[in-house]
């Protein structure tokens, strides 16, 4: 097992009508900033409780970010709050709407020239606004990690950062509040979370027994509540299962002591920002490539995953791995998502720029950062 350290102090508040403790969590002489997206919030009945909720609190509203929000939507949040002197920022709403909240909240206390260092340039944050959230779909994770990932219109770039000043203080979890998802964002945030979870489990063996089994547990979860979400989407057990999956996926328990991957993600997020695709999308298309490209490396974590989690047995070790990689591809297609570039119209082609970027900031990718311009070009054709 790897050294690590884990401190996660963010407090959960979970399950029906937790809404409403918002005005325990939430101090009285505070201005709050209320930040949320394109208006489901305002469609689903969220938006009262919490504003039902902070009655009597001075609260100030942010609206209009976007999916993969944008850096210049952020400066315009930071802008607002700094005129109204906001001292607290409570995000309501998806990932997208946390992780801008977690880089509003950093770049108001920024004492640099351009907070977009914080992402480009890695510029260390040394403090940040408070933050509170409500979270509505589950998949990022946000809602229990450091995290945050901001993209830039201008330069099409799509970049994480993490600092431990942008844990939220809270994070409240109530499932109903996914019902009203649209099927895409169901099937989203499954396939976010699935991969967030073997990118922390498919590398090479640390003797991690538990964290193995931890890993697992979250992907079998999925692979049985998946089914019956899509199946009867106002089933709270059901949501509140895929709601406590996501936050499991990335809230650093599994991380513990374990090599991580992330190819995926850093992969996925150029493709995002040179081609529109949702998080999730980019992901299920990615994935598979990988896996396909790295089966030598990750070999015998992944006949662990497909013997474990698929069940898959009597097979040569390689057709194991084939069959565990085909399994993944399927799980993603009954969910209703795409696994090709093909799916979308692009060809590995128009993808051509996507490793030059990494070799223009010296980046390698992968557990043993051997993942570079050639091989993410190789991964990108296995996309087609
Ligand atoms: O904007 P509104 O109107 O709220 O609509 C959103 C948005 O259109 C809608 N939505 C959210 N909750 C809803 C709902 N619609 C109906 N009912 C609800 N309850 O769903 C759409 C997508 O929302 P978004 O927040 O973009 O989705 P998600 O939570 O999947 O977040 C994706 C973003 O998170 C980043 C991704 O890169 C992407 O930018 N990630 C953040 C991570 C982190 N902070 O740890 C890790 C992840 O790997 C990921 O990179
Ligand atoms: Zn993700």
């Amino acid at each position: 097992m790897l050294n690590f350290v884990y401190h996660n102090p963010v407090k959960v508040v979970f399950g029906r009508g937790t809404i409403a403790k918002l005005v325990n969590l939430v101090k009285m002489d505070q201005t709050i900033m209320m930040t949320y997206g394109g208006g489901s919030i305002r469609q689903n009945g969220v938006y009262d409780q919490v504003m039902d909720a902070l009655k009597g609190h001075s609260v100030v509203e942010f609206s209009g970010i976007e999916p993969n929000p944008r850096y210049e939507t952020c400066m315009e949040a930071v802008k607002k709050a700094k005129i109204e002197g906001v001292d607290f920022l409570l995000s309501v709403g998806g990932g997208s709407v946390l992780d801008a909240t977690k880089f509003i909240a950093a770049a108001i206390r920024y004492e640099g020239n351009d907070p977009w260092d914080i992402l480009g340039e890695r510029a260390p944050v040394t403090s940040a606004v408070p933050i509170g959230c409500v979270i509505t779909l589950p998949a990022t994770g946000s809602e229990m990690n450091s995290i945050a990932v901001i993209s830039r219109e201008s330069t099409r770039e799509k970049l994480p950062f993490s600092s431990k000043h942008v844990y939220p203080q809270f994070s409240i979890l109530d499932p109903e509040t996914t019902y009203s998802l649209p099927e895409r964002q169901i099937t989203n945030g499954i396939v976010d979370t699935f991969v967030h979870v073997l990118e922390q489990y498919l590398t090479y063996d640390a003797n991690t027994p538990l964290q193995d089994r931890q890993a697992e547990a979250i992907l079998l979860t999925l692979i049985e509540e998946a089914p019956k979400v899509l199946e009867d989407p106002n089933n709270y057990d059901v949501r509140a299962n895929l709601v406590w999956c996501a936050t499991h996926g990335l809230n650093g328990l599994i991380a513990c002591g374990v090599p991580q991957d992330w190819s995926t993600h850093m992969i996925g997020h150029e493709l995002t920002a040179l081609h529109g695709l949702d998080h999730g999308q980019s992901l299920a298309i990615v994935l598979p490539a990988v896996l396909q490209h790295q089966k030598q490396q990750k070999g015998p974590k992944l006949v662990q995953y497909a013997q474990r989690v698929w069940k898959i047995k009597g097979l040569g070790h390689d057709e194991t791995i084939d069959a565990a990689i085909t399994q993944t591809v399927e799980f993603f297609r009954s969910v209703g998502m795409p696994t090709r570039l093909s799916d979308y119209n692009i060809t590995p082609s128009d993808c051509m720029t996507v490793a030059e970027r990494f070799e223009q900031r010296g980046v390698k990718l992968g557990e043993h950062r051997a993942i570079g311009k050639q091989e993410i070009e190789e991964i990108l054709a296995l996309c087609a």
